[in-house]
């Protein structure tokens, strides 16, 4: 048993010595109350969704309650959830005013057609599910933050976001999943599509589990999570099929922090740039990033 959680890119928001405690602190909760669910049990599949809706319920991390916000000032989230037994992936896809995307995701497992974008997303978990009820995931940090990156476009100065969050995790019968989350980019042009809910962002078999951060569009053209669970599969190590992801990744500078899990119980993370923001926990203890 064992679970990895990351919480984005440290340069993702406010980079000050308090609030990286705060996420250090924040992470190594939410690894030990996930690590305590899979020591009672909990099946992967569980267990990653309930530390992505920690994490989703933490305005520190760019997911659910403190998403970043698009050009048009509204918020739109994007959520995925890969069981790595059945090899059924759900989500959503720039989903609006609602709570928690990765359990709307959590949802879909069962239908027939798992991903659904946007005002069909939000159709569902209003009409289908008890958990569509109104929630603005706008703090004020990130509406200050939106304000900013108006005046900074017109300077033609813009950043964007790199925050995401996502969970991987072996239970106790060597079962895997992946789940991931997020708020995308911030001050992206209304109708694009993150990676946290494709294949690229979040993907898990019976070998390997994984879940990206990073710039959407370089996390899809590198095709990361797919690639290093492929790798895996046929016979890499993870930290073999990390070194030549990030190598191709490299190409063209590509943005992109990755966890990951295989059946063994090995974890790895790695990030392009610094810093990924991450904690693991198992029988040994609580890690973290410093
Ligand atoms: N990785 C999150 C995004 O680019 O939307």
């Amino acid at each position: 048993m064992k679970l990895i959680i990351h919480g984005g890119f440290f340069s993702e928001a406010d980079q000050s010595n308090e609030t990286k405690i705060a996420k250090q602190t924040a992470l190594k909760e939410i690894s030990l109350k996930g690590f305590q669910k899979l020591k009672n049990g909990a099946a992967a599949v569980e267990v990653v969704v309930f530390c992505v809706e920690l994490l989703e319920n933490d305005s520190l991390f760019n997911a659910g309650y403190g998403s970043q916000i698009q050009s048009d000032g509204k918020v739109r989230m994007s959520a995925s959830l890969m069981d790595g037994e059945t090899e059924k992936f759900s989500g959503v896809i720039n989903i609006q005013d609602i709570e928690h995307p990765i359990s709307i995701a959590q949802v879909l497992q069962k239908e027939d057609d798992r991903v659904l974008g946007g005002e069909g997303a939000n159709l569902y978990a209003n009409e289908k599910t008890d958990l569509g009820k109104f929630f603005d995931p706008r703090t004020d940090y990130r509406i200050a933050d939106y304000e900013h990156k108006k005046e900074d476009l017109l300077a033609k100065n813009h950043q964007a976001g790199k925050g995401t969050v996502g969970c991987v995790a072996l239970d106790i019968e060597g079962k895997l999943a992946a789940a991931t989350s997020t708020g995308g980019k911030g001050f992206e042009l209304v109708g694009r599509i993150s990676d946290s809910a494709t294949v690229a962002g979040n993907y898990a078999n019976e070998h390997c589990a994984v879940s990206c951060t990073g710039v959407g569009e370089d996390i899809v053209s590198n095709a990361t999570a797919a690639k290093i669970v492929t790798r895996v599969s046929d016979g890499f190590s993870l930290e073999k099929a990390f070194e030549k992801t990030f190598l191709e990744l490299k190409k063209y500078d590509g943005f992109a922090g990755a966890i990951a899990i295989d059946a063994s119980g090995n974890i790895f993370h790695h990030d392009s740039h610094p810093t990924m923001v991450w904690a693991s926990a198992d029988e040994g203890g609580i890690s973290c990033f410093n």
